[in-house]
């Protein structure tokens, strides 16, 4: 386990009745690319802003390199950099005087200021757009902008809020590899989206959140593992349909066999060892078994098995 460079202890935030944040707690390896999944309204915003140290815990504390948000923020924000799921609108300014301007307000002078706002156009490979207005930008292009904001000091976190929200195809793939990227280059980077199916394959850990509470946290690949023992399998026989339905509905957790397309399809409580066992007995029956097939657990799946109706 890598020592954790963000932790979240008991974190609660609640605007009047509403309970945005109700007591999570986890941790973020050094290191990690780390997903925060959850569906709109869920919390997601309200903690990264917490952590971005832009709002204060009402309970509970966030701690960035072992420096709480509540005791010494302006440590916590040398540490992190932050980029909102919103791009403000600084109009008449270009890419160049954009980061400028940013850069000034981490103190930086002179030459050294030039040269770091220079090596964060050519890591973002936006020189071409150094004098281009910001505001006429694409969605995209605009959120490479803002992405190059948030690593002008170096920080070691980056919190990235809904960064590939009304990103175009193409414009996803590049924020993955720029996430890639950054990680390589030894950066954390934490970063929240309801759409599951972007974080799966470059996430190392998540945790999903829904009305203020923690559902679940772990890796991608243990939390389906879990999953996996609830699944949907689909059988297709060559005839005899009604036999096996039968021969189904008998066998230990089985649930729920139901017709689809000329299928049958049902609900099974089990693992691996007894999905291989009970193909092996459909076919001693002498059931004539042209498909047996298991509906993929993709992250979408896991959200939707993962956020229904546990909590109210
Ligand atoms: N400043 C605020 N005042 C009142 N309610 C808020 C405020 N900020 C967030 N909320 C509420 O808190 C909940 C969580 O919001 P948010 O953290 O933005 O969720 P997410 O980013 O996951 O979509 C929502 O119900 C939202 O309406
Ligand atoms: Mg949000």
């Amino acid at each position: 386990m890598s020592e954790a460079i963000l932790e979240i202890q008991h974190l609660a935030r609640h605007f009047g009745d509403v309970r945005a944040v109700d007591d999570i707690s986890f941790s973020v390896g050094r290191g990690q690319v780390f997903g925060f999944i959850g569906p709109n309204g869920a919390g997601k915003t309200t903690t990264m802003r917490i952590i971005a140290t832009l709002d204060l815990p009402q309970t509970g504390d966030v701690r960035v390199g072992g420096v709480s948000v509540v005791d010494d923020p302006e440590k916590v924000r040398r540490l992190i950099g932050f980029m909102p799921d919103y791009t403000g609108v600084y109009a008449n300014t270009t890419v160049t005087e954009y980061l400028d301007f940013f850069a000034r307000g981490h103190r930086l002078r002179g030459p050294a200021r030039r040269r770091t706002v220079e090596n964060i156009i050519e890591f973002m490979g936006i020189g071409d757009l150094r004098e281009r207005r910001v505001d006429k930008l694409s969605k995209g292009l605009q959120q490479r902008v803002s992405l190059g904001r948030a690593l002008l000091h170096d920080p070691q976190l980056l919190i990235l809020d809904e960064p590939a929200n009304g990103l175009d195809p193409r414009a996803r793939i590049e924020l993955r590899t720029l996430i890639r990227e950054l990680a390589a280059d030894g950066k954390t980077i934490f970063l929240s989206s309801h759409i599951l199916t972007e974080l799966s394959e470059i996430c190392d850990a998540v945790a999903v959140i829904e009305k203020g509470r923690l559902l679940a946290t772990g890796s991608v690949a243990d939390i389906l593992k879990s999953l996996r023992r609830h699944r949907v399998l689909t059988v297709r026989v060559a005839s005899q349909r009604e036999q096996a339905e039968r021969f189904l509905l008998e066998q230990p957790g089985v649930l729920q066999v139901r017709e689809r397309n000329g299928s049958l399809e049902f609900d099974y409580a089990a693992g691996d060892d007894e999905q291989v066992a009970l193909l092996a007995r459909l076919v001693t029956a002498g059931f004539p078994v042209l498909e047996f097939t298991v509906r993929g657990a993709d992250l979408e799946d896991l959200f939707l098995k993962i956020t229904e109706g546990k909590v109210q």
